[in-house]
């Protein structure tokens, strides 16, 4: 997958224009608040994502100084992907999205999902080691709904049950007599849960091989990066079946518990992703470069496991990632990476000494300068407001 070029209009802060960038590796680099974050938001929304910084789609239409906003935005990308050539279109109008692919209208961006493939990475990740369990399962869960559509509802039905289950917990109490239907709803559970449990087991042993290569070659195979599934209602990793079983006894042995807490206390709802670093949790004992480096190790290894599912790799966003990681670890994402077009973005020009072949961009107020390195054949950008009634 590969982005050749990029055109907007009323873009957050980009002036309209139009960014081609590099095959390999391309360097966006610039002050604070200049628009690089904006140019990687641009690319990653043709993935039918949300924005990854969690912005209203309204607020991506450019604003003027006095707070009046364009009536609409609009974004193309022409980009190779699935062996051709293709174009998709993104206008942002009143809040909402409309989107074109090949020139045939779609109802919803959402449309746009497996067309063009990336992965992002943004300083907000870090919460995927920092923070609690749930936003590691959230990490499992959608990279797997990327792989497997159906998976979004096997969750939807687990999720419903467990909603369920948790009232019947909490009106028990009161009406004993509604005990006896608690085991209907263990079954139905524990059904949902084996198949939810089974799936992450399956795709954390894909990824869980291509994260600690990938951590190896950032840490220079100094370090070693551990992942492990840790379920609440299982104590070892097995079929469906096994899973089921284990599920509907961890669902009885907590019975007594979950009545007085009123909700359910095991299941996959509960799970974890264990990151380890040289055997110690991440979380706990990483320093910041080392759960940075963790964090994208993770992204990368999705990347890979996505690669083989479809067949090439998506495009690899990199948001900030150069802060807080030592010369070694900077070089290696900048010249080790090869065989797919990376975005990564940095403040300090520095950062670029290092890279041996690629595009190097400078983001200044919302133009995109194109500068000498590496190997580049088309002129990157053409820019200017002109007629501002245009
Ligand atoms: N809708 C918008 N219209 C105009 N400017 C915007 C809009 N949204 C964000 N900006 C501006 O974009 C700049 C931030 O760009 P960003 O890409 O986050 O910077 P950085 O280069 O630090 O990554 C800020 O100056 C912000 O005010
Ligand atoms: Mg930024």
């Amino acid at each position: 997958m590969r982005v050749q070029s990029l055109s907007f209009e009323n873009y957050r802060n980009l002036l309209p224009g139009e960014f081609f960038p590099v095959e390999g590796v391309n360097v966006i680099w610039g002050s604070n608040a200049q628009g690089k974050t904006n140019l990687l938001e641009a690319v990653w929304l043709f993935t039918g994502g949300h924005s990854f910084r969690g912005s209203r789609d309204a607020d991506l239409v450019h604003r003027e100084l006095d707070g009046t906003s364009r009536e609409s935005a609009r974004l193309v990308l022409q980009f190779s992907g699935g062996g051709r050539e293709q174009t998709a279109e993104l206008k942002l109008q009143n809040g909402r999205r409309m989107a074109s692919l090949n020139g045939v209208g779609k109802r919803t961006a959402s449309a746009l999902v497996g067309a063009f493939c990336a992965v992002v990475f943004s300083p907000e990740h870090l919460s995927l080691v920092k923070d609690g369990p749930s936003e590691r399962r959230s990490f499992l869960d959608s990279a797997i709904c990327q792989l497997r559509p159906s998976y979004a509802g096997l969750l939807n039905h687990y999720n419903r049950t467990l909603q369920q289950r948790n009232s019947l917990l909490k009106d028990i109490p009161r009406h004993g007599e509604l005990l006896d239907t608690l085991e209907i709803w263990d079954e139905r559970l524990a059904g949902f849960g084996a198949g939810i449990m089974e799936e992450r087991q399956r795709y954390i042993k894909r990824l869980a091989p291509k994260a600690s290569e990938i951590y190896g070659g950032i840490s220079r195979q100094k370090e070693e990066l551990g992942l492990q599934y840790q379920m609440t209602a299982a104590l070892e990793e097995g079929t469906m079946e096994q899973c089921h079983q284990a599920m509907l006894q961890a669902l009885h042995r907590c019975r007594r518990e979950d009545l007085g807490a009123g909700f359910t206390t095991t299941g996959p709802h509960r799970d974890d992703l264990l990151l380890t670093i040289n055997g110690a949790a991440a979380r706990v004992f990483g320093s910041q470069g080392q759960q940075r480096s963790a964090v994208l190790a993770l992204k990368l290894a999705e990347a890979a496991v996505l690669e083989e599912i479809i067949g090439e790799p998506p495009v690899v966003l990199l948001d900030d990632v150069m802060s807080e990681l030592d010369t070694e670890r900077q070089e290696y994402l900048l010249n080790h990476l090869q065989g797919r077009q990376i975005f990564i973005t940095c403040c300090d020009p520095a950062n670029v000494r290092l890279l041996e072949q690629g595009g190097v961009f400078q983001v200044q107020e919302g133009s995109i300068l194109q500068q000498e390195k590496g190997v580049m054949h088309v002129p990157s950008f053409r820019a200017g407001y002109g007629n501002q009634n245009g």
